[in-house]
């Protein structure tokens, strides 16, 4: 029987710490679908369309990786429809634990079937994280060795897009 995972974030952008996590996660499934969804925590730099259109573009290397987006509604309720065995997380530092044993317990109390699995990207992107890109990148910083050519181009747009502002 196939195994499917699941990969939710709010990918606001997707990084190299998060394909890492990715190539991690297609090692051990036969197939991995990366969910975009929205964090009630958190507003968002790009759109749906922009974060989706940077993850199709960072993700089409690989053949069992498919994107989605849950536009509303329970990822608990998204991984029973589709199946999935697990719900992936990257996991860098000992803070980041706290919020994800809390989202761990509560999927899991949600749809009993699923099971978080935490994996750690490379020590590498252990600071790597989507909102530090995001204001370096804004401030006219180098971020190219922590996002893909495309997502740094789209941070760059961005940036020039937001200068013209009054
Ligand atoms: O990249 P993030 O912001 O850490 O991802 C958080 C995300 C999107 C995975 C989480 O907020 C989520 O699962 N949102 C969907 C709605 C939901 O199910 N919320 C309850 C989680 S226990």
């Amino acid at each position: 029987m196939s195994s499917t995972a699941i990969y939710p974030g709010t990918f606001d952008p997707f990084t190299n710490g998060h394909l890492d996590v990715l190539e991690r996660a297609v090692n051990l499934f036969d197939r991995v679908d990366v969910v975009m969804a929205e964090n009630s925590r958190k507003q968002s730099l790009f759109s749906v369309e922009e974060r989706l259109d940077m993850i199709r573009e960072v993700v089409s290397v690989f053949p069992n990786v498919g994107v989605d987006v849950l536009h509303d509604g329970l990822l608990a309720d998204y991984a029973r429809t589709v199946g999935a065995k697990a719900i992936v997380r990257g996991v860098r530092q000992v803070k980041d634990f706290e919020y994800e044993l809390q989202m761990s317990l509560l999927n899991r109390h949600l749809y009993p079937e699923v099971t978080t699995v935490f994996l750690m990207p490379n020590v590498k992107y252990t600071y790597v994280a989507s909102s530090i890109i995001r204001e370096v990148a804004l401030l006219g910083g180098d971020v190219s060795k922590f996002v893909h050519p495309y997502v740094l181009e789209m941070l760059l747009r961005k940036r020039v897009e937001r200068k013209g502002k009054p």
